[in-house]
C-alpha cells in the first residue's frame, strides 16, 4: 500500500468516526396511526433511556387498519418524510398495518434502517409458546396480508394458528375507552372467534391492542399468555444501534427539555390526555403538523 493510499485509509476511518459521533446523538424516529405507538416507544425510551426520539401519530388518518395496501403504503412514505427531517438515525414502523404492508418499501426508499414491529412480535410469540397453537389478533389489513402467519411459520414450521381482525378495538384505545363495560363486551364479541381453538398464545398483532390487554385477557383466561411486540421491538432496535456504535452517548441530552418530541396530525389535546394516561406521565408538548401529502 502507497503511503497515499494508507493516509486515505486513515482519513476515511477519521470521517467515519466522525460520521458516527454524529449519529450517535441524533434521534430513533417512531411512527403509528395513532397513540398505540406509545406502546413501543414506552418500550424504547424504558430500554435506552439515553436516546433522544421523535415521535409522530397520524391522528388525522387512523385508522390505517381499513385502508389498502396502496394508501398505507402512502401515509407511510408521508411520515417517514416528515420524521426523516427530525434528524432520525432509524427508523421504527410501531405499527403492524404499515408494517406488513409498508415496509420493503420504506426500506428501499430510506438509506437509515427501518424496523417493523411483525419480526420482533413473531419471534416474542414463539418464544412464548409451548403448544405451538398461537392466536394472533390484528386489524383487518394486517390479518388479511398474513404477515404474521409468514413471520411465525418462518420460525416454526409446525405452528397451528387462527388469526382473527378485531377492528373496533383501535377506535377504543384512541379514546382512552380501554377497560369496563364496553371494552369488556367487544373483546368478547371479536375474541368469540377463537371459541374452539386451544392456544396458549395470543398475539397483540396492534400496536394499539396492548392498551386494551386487561380486556383481553379477562376474556381469554389467565392460561393464555398475551405476547406484544413493543419489548422486543425495542431490543431489536438496541441491538441495531450497538453494533453500528450509534448507541447515544451515557447522558447524553438527558438533561435537554426537548429530547423527547411528539408530533400528532390532528387533535393534539386528545392525544396528550389519553397518551399521558397509558404512560403514566405526561407527554412531552404534543405538537400538530400538516404532512406534505396529508389529505
Ligand atoms: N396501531 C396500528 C397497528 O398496529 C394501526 C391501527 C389502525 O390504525 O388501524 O396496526
Amino acid at each position: 500500500m502507497s503511503m497515499g493510499q494508507a493516509k486515505r485509509q486513515v482519513a476515511d476511518r477519521g470521517s467515519l468516526c466522525e460520521r458516527d459521533e454524529a449519529m450517535r446523538r441524533r434521534a430513533i424516529g417512531v411512527f403509528d396511526s395513532g397513540v398505540g405507538g406509545l406502546t413501543v416507544l414506552k418500550a424504547i425510551q424504558a430500554r435506552l433511556p439515553h436516546e433522544r426520539t421523535v415521535y409522530l401519530g397520524d391522528t388525522a388518518r387512523v385508522p390505517y387498519g381499513q385502508r389498502s395496501a396502496e394508501v398505507v403504503i402512502r401515509y407511510s412514505a408521508d411520515n417517514a418524510r416528515f420524521l426523516l427531517g427530525q434528524d432520525i438515525k432509524i427508523l421504527v414502523v410501531a405499527c403492524n398495518t404499515a408494517s406488513a404492508l409498508a415496509l420493503a418499501s420504506l426500506r428501499e426508499w430510506l438509506d437509515i434502517p427501518v424496523i417493523g414491529v411483525i419480526e420482533p412480535g413473531a419471534r416474542a410469540a414463539i418464544a412464548a409458546s409451548q403448544s405451538g397453537r398461537i392466536g394472533v389478533i390484528g386489524t383487518r389489513a394486517t390479518v388479511q396480508s398474513e404477515a404474521y402467519q409468514r413471520a411465525l411459520r418462518d420460525l416454526r414450521r409446525d405452528v397451528d394458528l387462527c388469526a382473527v381482525a378485531c377492528p373496533l378495538f383501535v377506535p377504543l384505545a384512541e379514546e382512552g375507552w380501554v377497560d369496563g363495560d364496553i371494552a369488556r363486551a367487544v373483546a368478547s364479541r371479536h375474541l368469540a372467534a377463537f371459541e374452539g381453538f386451544e392456544m396458549d398464545t395470543l398475539v397483540l398483532g396492534c400496536t394499539h391492542y396492548p392498551l386494551l390487554k386487561g380486556a383481553i385477557a379477562e376474556v381469554v383466561g389467565g392460561r393464555v399468555t398475551l405476547v406484544d411486540s413493543a419489548e422486543a421491538t425495542a431490543l431489536a432496535v438496541e441491538r441495531l444501534l450497538c453494533e453500528r456504535g450509534w448507541d447515544a452517548p451515557e447522558g447524553d441530552g438527558d438533561a435537554s427539555a426537548n429530547r423527547h418530541r411528539c408530533f400528532v396530525t390532528d387533535q393534539p389535546e386528545i392525544f396528550a390526555s389519553v397518551g399521558a394516561r397509558f404512560l403514566g406521565r405526561a407527554l412531552p408538548v404534543v405538537e400538530r403538523v400538516r404532512l406534505a401529502e396529508q389529505a
